[in-house]
């Protein structure tokens, strides 16, 4: 679903069909290694454990990527200028842009989510507190193709991505991705992104399988989705949160795995599982700086600066449309 809200309007286009989505799922259970894509985390239990998440002491990146941003937040004004077309790539409840407004000073805000209804809730509220900034949020899957609506305006556009949620598409999609972002960038635009980079393997781990227990609510969550969209059995109860460090491919992956042979059915098929088998639901690619920037580069960005926090683990890149 595509939908845009600016001021008091509000439009729904759907962009894929209800059975395209069942399609895309269907395909990725019958595969023999069996996958989800991470969108389906984010229904309305998977946004609040995901926003729970990001408050755990194990999962470093939400506080970590903060502190940079509180600590540089003058050098990044500085460098990156005032005005111009603020567009925020899985803005959430809109809290981590808010806090730029009043340093970047903005023309347009321009929030983009793929759960609109969290969206425009933050949105309404944040207008009230930024009455002078235009704010036209939309709701799309920036894991499809996806284009800006003309109420967008091309000046000076700011692509703020942060949340190193670029390290949940594979490097391929990743740089189509960035070029994608080029090219609606037009010659004065930026990016403003956040990377989580790699670092010791425990912190690494520890992140994705926090002692509470949330991540694997998280990732089991996912099934519950599934059901619900693709008309499914998955019982939760059945299936384990897995998560590791996969140092070859410089990434977290996140699996459910199946404690018993487990036969799941929905309309048209059916999938049985081996006790052990597992479902691929999340990669979390990690960089380094240099790779991180030879990415941007081959999208067509020229790195300007980058910020980090005091252990290296995160990094805040500004990149301008070279
Ligand atoms: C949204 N994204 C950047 C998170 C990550 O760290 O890859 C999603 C997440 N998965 C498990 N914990 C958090």
């Amino acid at each position: 679903m595509l939908s845009s809200t600016s001021a008091n309007t509000a439009t729904v286009i759907p962009l894929h069909s209800y059975q395209a989505v069942q399609h895309e799922l269907e395909a990725g259970l019958l595969s023999d290694a069996a996958y989800t894509s991470p969108k389906y985390f984010y229904d309305a239990v998977g946004s609040v454990l995901f926003e729970a998440i990001c408050v755990l002491p194990e999962y470093y990146p939400t506080r970590t990527e903060a502190a940079i941003f509180s600590t540089h937040m003058a050098d990044m004004a500085h460098v990156i200028g005032a005005g111009g077309t603020l567009i925020d790539l899985g803005a959430g409840n809109c809290a981590k842009a808010a806090r730029l407004f009043p340093r970047l000073h903005p023309d347009q805000y321009v929030p983009i989510d793929i759960s609109v209804d969290h969206l425009q809730d933050a949105v309404r509220r944040l207008q009230q507190r930024f009455p002078h900034i235009e704010m036209t949020a939309l709701g799309l899957d920036l894991s499809q193709d996806w284009v800006l609506p003309s109420e967008v305006r091309e000046e000076k556009r700011l692509f703020f991505y942060p949340g190193s949620s670029i390290g949940n598409f594979e490097p391929a999609q990743a740089l189509h991705f960035l070029r994608h972002l080029r090219s609606l960038s037009g010659d004065e635009g930026g990016i403003l992104i956040g990377v989580d980079l790699i670092k010791e393997h425990s912190l690494l781990n520890a992140a994705y399988a926090d002692s509470l227990g949330v991540t694997a609510a998280f990732n089991l969550n996912l099934l519950r989705h599934v059901n619900r969209v693709l008309g499914s059995d998955f019982d939760v109860r059945q299936w384990q949160h897995l998560a590791f460090f996969n140092p070859e491919k410089s990434r977290i992956e996140m699996h459910l795995q199946a404690q018993a042979d487990v036969r799941v059915s929905w309309p048209g098929a059916h999938r049985n599982f081996i006790r052990g088998e597992r479902i691929h639901t999340e990669n979390s690619y990690k960089y380094s700086i240099n790779s991180f920037v030879d990415l941007l580069a081959s999208a067509g960005f020229s790195t300007t600066r980058h910020w980090t926090d005091e252990n290296g683990w995160f990094a805040v890149i500004y990149a301008k449309a070279a």
